[in-house]
């Protein structure tokens, strides 16, 4: 073991390998500035720490009062002293401000011709749609090209964070931001909110998975065809993961926001304004395309509507609630 290593200082300086005790995995372009720019400013407080705090201990030792003390008048004005002290912090913080200004110029300009992916957070999910339109819950980016995503928020303010990538964006209501990034080793990444956004806010973490050269759009292509690949009620299953339904209706009787779906399908509905129904494929295909127009008695009617669900991805849900009896 290096000697610095246990404080992380000598591997990240040198590697940019592997993660240190203060900082996860460099594995963006963009990593090691960030990084570089951390080590400056914790070198230099560090410094000045200990420069400070050893000259006052000195100090206070050498210049205690003793018995045989004389008085002696403090020390006058010393320009050379003054203009010393300024000049010197002076240039130091123009050297961080210029390493931050130009990190913080390379984070938020993208470079040209980036793999487009579209982020939207809600509570408590990600979700990441594709330029095939494919929208999957965990984000899925090739190595070596340069991604950009595009975010927007269902609700309330998140924040998009991959620790290993140093990239963190708010996700704001009703307008887009963006960021970007470009991942230089193939793997698994955590991706999570870092703004606290209710109950459920430590649920909104998945995973990036960085594919291979070459091995992205194969996966893409697979993954966009679940419908036609799968037999309905798994590819139901799938929907209901992906597209969130998860977060509220549980599969084993469980109530957590909405009714569970087991036995869902052939139970009778009543609604609080009195009706009832019986939950078929038509109620249920309703009941998605238009989720307040009838609300069920005993739970808050606070379902969303599902943003861009085809009729595909209902006709497998529908096999999905289906399949799972009581
Ligand atoms: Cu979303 Cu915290």
């Amino acid at each position: 073991m290096q000697p610095l290593a246990f404080f992380g200082v000598a591997p990240t300086l040198l590697a940019q390998e592997g993660g240190t005790f203060w900082l996860p995995p460099a594995r963006s372009t963009i990593a090691p500035e960030v990084d570089n720019l951390f080590f400056l400013v914790l070198g230099v407080s560090v410094f000045f720490f200990a420069l400070i705090v050893g000259l006052m201990v000195f100090f206070v030792l050498r210049y205690r009062q003793r018995a045989t003390a004389v008085d002696r008048h403090a020390p006058t004005h010393n320009t050379a002293l003054e203009i010393t002290w300024t000049v010197i912090p002076v240039l130091i913080v123009i050297v961080i401000f210029y390493q931050g200004f130009t990190t913080y110029l390379d984070e938020r300009t993208p470079p040209r011709n980036a793999y487009d992916i579209r982020v939207t957070g809600r509570q408590w999910k990600w979700n990441f749609q594709y330029p095939n339109g494919f929208v999957a819950d965990e984000l899925h980016v090739p190595v070596d090209e340069t991604v950009r995503l595009t975010m927007a928020s269902d609700d309330v303010i998140h924040s998009l964070f991959i620790p290993a990538f140093r990239v963190k964006m708010d996700v704001v209501p009703g307008r887009y931001t963006t960021t970007w990034f470009r991942a230089v080793a193939p793997g698994e990444y955590e991706l999570l909110c870092a703004e606290f956004c209710g109950t459920g806010h430590s649920d909104m973490v998945t995973k990036v998975v960085v594919h291979k050269t070459g091995e992205f759009e194969p996966w893409l292509k697979q993954a966009g065809d679940f419908i036609k690949s799968l037999p309905p009620a798994q590819a139901g299953r799938k929907v209901y993961e992906l597209r969130g339904c998860k977060q509220c209706h549980s599969v084993d009787g469980s109530v957590v926001t909405g009714p569970s779906f087991k036995g869902l399908y052939g139970e009778t509905a009543r609604f609080t304004d009195g009706t009832s129904a019986v939950v078929d494929d038509n109620f249920i295909r309703e009941k998605i395309l238009d989720p307040q127009a009838k609300i069920r008695e005993g739970f808050p009617g606070v379902m969303p509507r599902i943003k861009g669900i085809t009729s595909q991805e209902i006709t497998v849900l529908i096999e999905f609630i289906k399949s799972l009896k009581k």
